[in-house]
């Protein structure tokens, strides 16, 4: 599975543990940026994010900004993109077994290293349910 990683400056710090946590595992996370701790604008950073997912060069993102906020706004104005934030573990399991996002998003200012690893494997282990969760993704893409 290849999964994608981007943030803006708000959430660089966070960007690089994951990285690196990964990396010991033998895990290596594609890095879209930003690259240094200054400031930069976060919807630049979610739509280098959106076209990996959307051409299928990243099975997941994982996008973060100072809040998680900015960034999952920007990214869920695409179609096909389902950004969600991942506030608690419970919020983990069903961001994958309702909703089936395919970016997973925290906050850099907010969020601490370790809980926001266990709520990376939360999500990765957890199945999607399908099912009455299909029709209401599909209606999600419909719109109004
Ligand atoms: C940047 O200062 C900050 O606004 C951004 O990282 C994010 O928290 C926005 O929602």
């Amino acid at each position: 599975m290849k999964i994608s990683i981007a943030s803006d400056h708000g959430g660089f710090e966070l960007k690089e543990q994951i990285k690196k946590h990964f990396l010991s595992q033998g895990i290596t996370l594609q890095d879209l940026g930003t690259h240094s701790a200054d400031s930069c604008d976060y919807p630049d950073i979610a739509h280098k994010m959106v076209p990996a997912i959307l051409n299928k060069n990243a099975d997941l993102g994982i996008l973060i900004c100072g809040t998680g906020i900015g960034i999952s706004i920007a990214a869920n104005r695409f179609k096909g993109i389902r950004a969600a934030i991942l506030y608690d573990d419970f919020t983990a399991e069903m961001a994958k077994k309702h909703n089936n996002a395919n970016i997973m998003v925290f906050g850099g200012r907010t969020m601490k290293f370790e809980d926001v690893i266990r709520r990376i494997n939360i999500f990765l282990n957890t199945e999607f349910e399908g099912g009455r969760h299909n029709t209401r993704l599909a209606k999600i893409e419909e719109g109004i």
